[in-house]
C-alpha cells in the first residue's frame, strides 16, 4: 500500500459542503465530503434525485465552487480559484460530457472536435490532436462530416466523448452521459468511456442506473449531500455485459 504522501490522488475534496441560497432559505446540496481519487481510477456515483450528484461533479470540474472546504484537482488547490482561474482550469484539464451533448448545430462533428482541441491551448499551442483519430475511436470514422443534426443521439454522445478526450484531459466527468439514449447506444457511449479509462484516464461517472454504475471501479453512494456508502467493485462489468 502506498503511503498518503505517495499516492497520485487526482482529486481530494476536504470537507467540502455547498449551500444554495434562495432567497431567505438555505439548501445543503453538499455536506462535508471527504473524497480522495487515485489517478486512473474509475468512480461511479449513483443516488436519488436532489442527492447532490452534479454539485459534486460540478465542483470538481470547476463549475461551481464550494461554501466551505477544500478542494484539489490534478495536485493543485482550486478552492479560491476566481471565475478566470476556473475558466482557464476547467479548458485545460476536464472533459466533460453532459446528458444533453452540447455540441455546436452549425460545426460538423470533426469541427466540434477541432473547435475542442483549439479552445484547449497551452501557451497558444493547441494540443497535437487528430480529430479523426479521435472520433475513429469511439466509432464515428465514416461520420465525421455531418452536422449534429444528421446524427443519432448515440453518435452525437460519441462526438461529445471524442469532444472531451480531445484537450487531454486530466479528469473525465460524465453527467448522467447515457441518460436519454437507448439501451443499445448507452452501451457504446459507456464502452467509449472505459476505453478512455483503460488509456489510463481517470473518468467519474453519474448515474442513476445502479446496474451500470458497476462497470466502475468504486461506486459512490450519495444521499442528502453526504457519500453514504462506497462500494468497491471487485470485477467491474463490461459495458456488453450489463443488463438494463
Ligand atoms: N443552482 C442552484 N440553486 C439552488 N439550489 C440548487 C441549485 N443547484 C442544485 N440545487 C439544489 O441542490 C440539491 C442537489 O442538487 P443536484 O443537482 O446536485 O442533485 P442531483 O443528485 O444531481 O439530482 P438529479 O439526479 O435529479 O440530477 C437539490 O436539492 C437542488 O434542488
Ligand atoms: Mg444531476
Amino acid at each position: 500500500m502506498p503511503t498518503p504522501a505517495e499516492r497520485d490522488d487526482v482529486v481530494v475534496l476536504e470537507s467540502a459542503s455547498k449551500v444554495y441560497r434562495m432567497g431567505e432559505v438555505d439548501i445543503p446540496a453538499l455536506r462535508d465530503v471527504d473524497l480522495r481519487i487515485p489517478r486512473g481510477e474509475f468512480v461511479a456515483v449513483v443516488g436519488p434525485s436532489g442527492s447532490g450528484k452534479t454539485t459534486m461533479l460540478n465542483m470538481l470540474g470547476g463549475l461551481d465552487t464550494p461554501t466551505h472546504g477544500r478542494i484539489e484537482v490534478d495536485g493543485v488547490d482550486i478552492t479560491g480559484y476566481s471565475e478566470r482561474q476556473l475558466t482557464l482550469f476547467r479548458r485545460e484539464k476536464i472533459g466533460f460530457v453532459f446528458q444533453f451533448f452540447n455540441l455546436i448545430p452549425t460545426l460538423t462533428a470533426e469541427e466540434n472536435v477541432q473547435f475542442a482541441i483549439e479552445l484547449a491551448s497551452r501557451d497558444g499551442e493547441p494540443p497535437d490532436t487528430d480529430p479523426r483519430h479521435l472520433l475513429e475511436k469511439v466509432g464515428l470514422g465514416e461520420r465525421i462530416h455531418h452536422f449534429p443534426s444528421q446524427l443519432s443521439g448515440g453518435e452525437q454522445q460519441r462526438v461529445a466523448v471524442a469532444r472531451a478526450l480531445a484537450k487531454d484531459p486530466v479528469l473525465v466527468l460524465g453527467d448522467e452521459p447515457t441518460g436519454n439514449l437507448d439501451f443499445r447506444t448507452g452501451k457504446l457511449v459507456l464502452g467509449a468511456l472505459k476505453e478512455m479509462n483503460r488509456e489510463g484516464k481517470t473518468v467519474i461517472l453519474v448515474t442513476h442506473n445502479t446496474p451500470l454504475a458497476r462497470v466502475a471501479d468504486r461506486i459512490l453512494h450519495i444521499r442528502d449531500g453526504q457519500i453514504m456508502e462506497q462500494e468497491i467493485v471487485e470485477n467491474p462489468v463490461s459495458p456488453d455485459e450489463i443488463v438494463w
